[in-house]
């Protein structure tokens, strides 16, 4: 089902005469007119913008410049010569997601600014305006004075009009798993997370923020910013100036002396700005993915959401280990197989297998890690195509694992022959990881030489069929409607910190957070599913800080097409906590935020494609609560078997986080459901359709 429209206007070309800063304003309305940009050039010709959402300023007179290293500022001395608008709508289909059907309805604003003197250099400054936001971006046409250029900096403003409330993360060029650090704007210290004794790699050159950060104003207006469409382009963080309340791109560097080149025409990526009333409408939003491309993949059939199992957590228990040498390697045959069984036995469709291949004893810490993998030569005592037939024969798919040790000029040449393998095993889907500085030195896992080295990468597994679940790699800005085999991506601190962080792990909040914020960017890898919250017997002083009942929430609250049972069999065997993990659908055909306050609580509802079943999670911070969840979105007329899995009375994150019941009732989308949520805590259900 496609349905398109695309009407062409004439052009609205607006003159204020009665402002001295503006010489020529045009501005574009969002489809239902509470979204007004206005765009103009000021007083010494610079391109500038602010945005207005229902009659209030919200971004005051941003504005827009470039500098290069050869070329002089792309800043003033600009005039507009050209205005055009569009409207447009569809509703396209996702081949996987959150949803099946996604609506795109926008008005556009593309203005022409052209240099009046010297080089005369042009662009087209592009707006695109939603109901739920706007994106706007740079397109540089062919043009005489302007061919191959070494952008030093895009800037970008953003200026805010009040010292809002700021969930954030570090503008770091290498790693995204801090945690989220709730201030006012006017508070954001970025470089106070320098030096974080548990990242394997990390660098914050200045005050600034990652994407996507989200924030509230005092009239209760939410807003994220972040990019959509990063391609052939660097990162974007956002420089913090605290006393202007105001935010500059400050793009992703390397030992050059540029960060981005590139050569007219191209388009920068979208500067994207969600903006909601409500925070469960930011989740909601699919603009991220409304300012990317159609698919260029011609079959997605082949492409299958899925639930896995692992040799992973027990390696970072330390339990085994992914290296032979040592006595201790997790990726064994008979292990592989034992998960298999495992996994067949429960309905798990597939098995990762980390530690698999040869080279992991000198995988990190070592300066030199080119060359130590090759990603076709398995460790003695795995049989591959042994482990890979016993899966097929008990329906159980294999997940291939390609660390790269942050080592990409071995990961690329080995490429071709490292997808040929997979292809060859008839393997279609493998998760791939960049721990550590990058080699070459001088690059970072977020600028431009990195996105396009995972551009290559999701290139050349989509010619293999594979679909890609990326660790330590660039945020995803939506590039999964372009290439649907871009499944996953990890940029967060994952469940993994909770094994071994020297800081006490991941605070009970940090889930009721990143739903608003690293969510928004695309799925996530975050592993949930751990029964043994203490660690014990070989992590005595690590936990997970929720209870049990949070942790099945996850698999609703957190959105990935590939979602981890990440615990070991022997602590699921015989739980009956377990159904609901082997319930639950990882493919949706809505989703409904029904509640939540960042930091505080979330509550989700999806339904399942295939079956129609309804699913809820819902997870709380360090305060318990109580939440009333009405099923009005179940289907009129029916009746549903609802079996709810929630934490017990006296449940708690620390004290007691395995208390558990699980109740069961009949309920319509007419019923209500009265709910506990313990410190830490959270509840899931499932909702099974009866007649
Ligand atoms: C870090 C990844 O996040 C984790 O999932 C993986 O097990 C290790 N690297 C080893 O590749
Ligand atoms: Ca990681």
């Amino acid at each position: 089902m496609k349905k398109m429209i695309a009407l062409w206007l004439p052009a609205l070309l607006l003159l204020n005469l009665s402002g001295c800063k503006k010489d020529l304003v045009t501005s574009i309305e969002s489809p239902s007119g509470e979204i007004k940009i206005e765009v103009f050039t000021l007083a010494d010709g610079q391109a500038a913008y602010a945005v207005q959402y229902q009659g209030k300023m919200l971004v005051d007179t941003s504005g827009l410049a470039f500098e290069f290293r050869d070329d002089p500022p792309l800043i003033n001395g600009l005039k507009i010569t050209e205005t055009t608008t569009r409207k447009f709508s569809e509703t396209w289909e996702m081949p996987w997601g959150e949803q099946r059907f996604v609506d795109s309805h926008f008005n556009e604003l593309k203005l022409a600014f052209a240099e009046k003197e010297g080089l005369k250099r042009k662009f087209d400054l592009v707006f695109r305006v939603y109901d739920d936001g706007l994106g706007f971006r740079f397109e540089f046409p062919e043009q005489e004075n302007m061919g191959e250029v070494f952008i030093t900096e895009e800037r970008t403003e953003f200026n805010l009009t009040g010292d809002h409330k700021v969930w954030w993360t570090p503008g770091d060029w290498d790693i995204s798993e801090h945690l989220y650090s709730t201030t006012r704007f006017s508070e954001i210290d970025a470089l106070s997370k320098r030096n974080h004794p548990n990242l394997a790699q990390t660098h914050i050159p200045v005050n600034a923020v990652n994407t996507p950060v989200t924030m509230k104003t005092d009239d209760g207006v939410y807003l994220s910013f972040h990019e959509a469409a990063l391609i052939n382009y660097s990162s974007m963080t956002l420089a913090i100036d605290p006393e202007k309340l105001s935010m500059t791109t400050n793009l992703v560097g390397s030992w050059r002396d540029y960060k981005v080149e590139q050569k007219t025409p191209f388009n920068t990526p979208w500067r994207m700005i969600q903006i909601a009333d409500r925070a469960g409408d930011l989740i909601e939003s699919k603009l991220i993915l409304n300012l990317n491309e159609p698919s260029k993949m011609e079959d997605t059939s082949w492409l299958k959401p899925l639930k896995y199992v692992g040799i992973w957590w027990e390696m970072h228990l330390d339990i085994s280990t992914w290296a032979m040498a040592g006595g201790r390697h997790g990726a064994t045959t008979d292990n592989a197989l034992r998960y298999i069984d495992f996994a067949a036995d429960n309905g798990i469709d597939a098995l990762l297998i980390e530690g698999w291949n040869t080279g992991w004893e000198d995988w990190i810490g070592t300066a030199n890690r080119e060359g130590i993998y090759d990603f076709v030569t398995p460790y003695p005592d795995y049989d591959i195509e042994a482990v890979v037939n016993y899966g097929r024969a008990r329906g159980v798919d294999i997940i291939m694992h390609h660390e790269t040790s942050a080592a990409v000029t071995t990961y690329e040449q080995q490429l071709d022959t490292a997808y040929a393998l997979i292809e060859h095993l008839g393997i279609n889907a493998v998760k791939t990881g960049y721990v550590g500085t990058i080699i070459p030195e001088g690059e970072y896992h977020h600028n431009q030489f990195m996105v396009n080295h995972y551009q290559k990468v999701i290139e050349t597994a989509a010619r293999h069929k594979v679909a890609v679940n990326s660790h330590e790699s660039a945020m995803a800005s939506g590039l999964r409607r372009t290439w649907p085999n871009k499944f996953a991506m990890e940029n967060i601190r994952g469940q993994e910190f909770n094994a071994w962080a020297s800081d006490g792990g991941n605070p009970p909040e940090h889930l009721t957070i990143v739903p608003f914020t690293r969510m928004l960017a695309g799925p996530i890898d975050y592993t949930p599913g751990i029964f043994n919250i203490k660690l014990g017997p070989t992590k005595p002083d690590n936990q997970v800080n929720t209870t049990l009942a949070h942790q099945l929430a996850l698999y609703v609250v957190l959105y990935s097409p590939i979602q981890m049972a990440a615990d070991l069999p022997e602590n699921y065997e015989g739980h009956p906590a377990f159904q609901f993990i082997k319930d639950v659908g990882v493919d949706w055909e809505q989703t409904r935020v029904l509640d939540g306050e960042i930091g505080e609580f979330v509550t989700i509802a999806r339904q399942e494609r295939e079956t129609g079943n309804w699913f809820l999670g819902s997870v709380t911070n360090e305060d318990k609560r109580n939440i009333t969840v009405r099923t009005d979105f179940l289907e009129p007329g029916f009746t549903y078997l609802a079996r709810i899995y929630a934490d017990a009375p006296d449940a708690h994150w620390f004290d007691n986080p395995t208390d558990y019941k699980i109740e069961e009732m009949e309920v319509t989308s007419q019923s209500s459901l009265n709910l506990l949520l313990a410190p830490g805590g959270g509840v899931a259900i499932s909702f099974h359709k009866k007649n």
